[in-house]
């Protein structure tokens, strides 16, 4: 087998889905811990930690209790390499997180086993179902007292319409925790406070009737776990692997994230099980792993990553084919051909200089403003791939600066932070005003925070009579001039050159588009 192809079977590409603090976090670092990525447990509040000495606009993030930055963290684990996307939490900046899950093959789904299945998983699984991607799931918190495992199985049954398999099941809760037991190997782990670290740190019984078994956990638990096994034995479904990855049963662990228990158990069975890395559609066709030719497509990008080095990185996902340093590639919407020498790739939380990586590695590409979130590269191939979403603007607001020094920094600080994707910039054509659209409020703050912390410019955002905003486009160009010319007053250009209809109210878009039916009106900014 070519050294591709082994390579390609090896990934294991994911992101982690959950409602605000179901523990995505504390599982992050232990996944982390295992994979040998950091060593000793603490290291990714660590790393939050080292990132605010180096980036102070993560302040904001720790004042408010979201993460607005994802990243990408690779480790080996087993023979194969994991790659695990993070994913912003907080609903304000769900479009990125939308956008991570079209880059992962699968994703894992956290729930408190306290609260259940909460809103925010809700929408994300919303998001994991359009594309049938497989989710294993991870019920967390068992050192606490929370909800019976057989109605938490119900709820997600219920409420998210995937079929559960427990793989593992809870021997007691709260105080009362004595350990899971594995289904599919006939094993007990006993918890053990402190310990759990590793397999050599886990006291493991081979069936429910080990000897020491009943010692160790007391024979109420025993007798408990036995009745419950009958009952889900009966009631639940059993591990299918080809309805896993069709994303129509979800295999379910549970454990204690912070206690490190039930983590190495759930890592074991996804870099056996989760799928390696899955074809993907483009407007012309479907492209496989297995192809030797490089495509990928740009699913994020971030201003700033490291304030010291004022970067823009673009992270692109690998599709198909090999990346190597120093390789060319072609930047199908432009049709540039670009030499990528010194893309970024992401082990644990350290950036480093890539030579070769494969179909789902994450790639850092140096961004000088000439890459959009949705761009397509490839070895020569015109293809664009598809379902990266793009979302319109639903708050805008008028930029309003304190120094008028400051003017060029402001522009351009708004232009690079729109290359984001959560914000949108737009320069009206009959006036100076520097408008922003947003689709959540919270990213007007983060972005004046980000505007003094990375740019030097004191801003703050006032309300601006718009309320929706469409890309227009004529393929006639005498009719688009005459267009211009009527509507001035409402035109604005983007961060990209783009003609925008910014409407000052939904009557006033509707007049507009049927005075002009020569002109297409798009929500969104059109990428291929
Ligand atoms: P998030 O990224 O999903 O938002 O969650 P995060 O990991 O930050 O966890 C949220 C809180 O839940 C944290 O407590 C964390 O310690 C706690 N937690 C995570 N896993 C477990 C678990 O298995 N059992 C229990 N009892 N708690 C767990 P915090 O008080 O917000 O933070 P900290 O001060 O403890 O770090």
């Amino acid at each position: 087998m070519s050294i591709h192809l082994q390579e390609t079977q090896r990934r294991r590409t994911f992101a982690i889905v959950s409602h605000p603090d179901a523990g995505k976090t504390t599982l992050t670092e232990k996944l982390l811990l295992f994979g040998g990525a950091i060593q000793m447990a603490g290291s990714v509040k660590g790393r939050k930690a080292a990132r605010h000495a180096t980036s102070d606009w993560m302040a904001l993030e720790k004042e408010r209790g979201i993460s607005v930055t994802s990243s990408v963290m690779q480790f080996p684990y087993e023979g194969k390499i994991v790659n695990l996307l993070d994913t912003p939490g907080h609903a304000d900046f769900s479009e990125d997180t939308y956008r991570v899950l079209t880059a992962v093959d699968s994703a894992l789904m956290v729930i408190d086993c306290a609260k259940g299945v909460e809103e925010r998983t809700i929408k994300l699984m919303e998001v994991c179902r359009l594309r049938d991607t497989p989710i294993m799931t991870f019920i967390n918190k068992l050192d606490r007292e929370g909800r019976s495992p057989i109605e938490l199985l119900d709820e997600v049954e219920s409420v998210l319409g995937v079929a559960c398999a427990p793989l593992t099941w809870p021997i007691g809760m709260g105080k009362r925790l004595k350990g899971v037991y594995h289904l599919l190997l006939d094993e007990v782990h006993v918890f053990e406070q402190g310990k759990n670290f590793t397999r050599q740190d886990s006291t493991i019984f081979k069936g429910l009737n080990a000897p020491g078994l009943e010692q160790a956990i007391g024979t109420e638990a025993l007798n408990e776990l036995s009745e419950e096994l009958e009952l889900i034995q009966g009631a639940s479904h059993p591990f299918d692997l080809e309805q896993y990855h069709a994303g129509k049963l979800t295999p379910v662990f549970f454990g204690s994230a912070v206690n490190n228990f039930g983590v190495q158990l759930l890592l074991d069975f996804f870099v056996e099980h989760a799928p390696e890395p899955r074809s993907r559609a483009t407007l012309s066709r479907e492209i496989k792993p297995a192809e030797e030719k490089l495509t990928g497509f740009v699913f994020k990008i971030q201003a700033n990553m490291d304030p010291a080095h004022r970067d823009r990185v673009a992270f692109m996902r690998i599709c198909s084919g090999t990346y190597t340093a120093g390789m060319k590639m072609l930047q199908t919407r432009t049709n540039k051909e670009v030499r990528i020498a010194n893309a970024l790739t992401f082990m644990a939380s350290d950036r480093e200089i890539v030579e070769s990586a494969y179909p789902g590695d994450v790639i850092g590409l140096h961004n000088h403003g000439t890459i959009s979130i949705g761009d397509t590269f490839t070895e020569g191939e015109a293809v664009s791939f598809t379902g990266i979403p793009n979302f319109a603007p639903e708050l805008f607001r008028r930029a309003r600066l304190r120094d008028p020094l400051k003017m060029k920094a402001l522009q351009k600080g708004l232009a690079q932070l729109s290359e984001e994707g959560a914000t949108q910039f737009f320069r009206p054509l009959m006036s100076n005003d520097l408008i922003l659209g947003a689709v959540g409020v919270l990213q007007f703050d983060v972005v004046a925070y980000r505007l003094k912390d990375e740019y030097g410019v004191d801003a703050s955002f006032e309300p601006v009579g718009v309320v929706t905003a469409r890309w227009v486009h004529c393929d006639d160009a005498k009719k688009l001039e005459e267009f211009r010319e009527k509507n001035a007053m409402n035109l604005a250009i983007d961060a990209a050159g783009e003609l925008v209809y910014l409407a000052p109210s939904r009557v006033n878009l509707q007049l507009t588009q049927e005075r002009s039916p020569a002109v297409r009106f798009s929500a969104t900014r059109e990428h291929a």
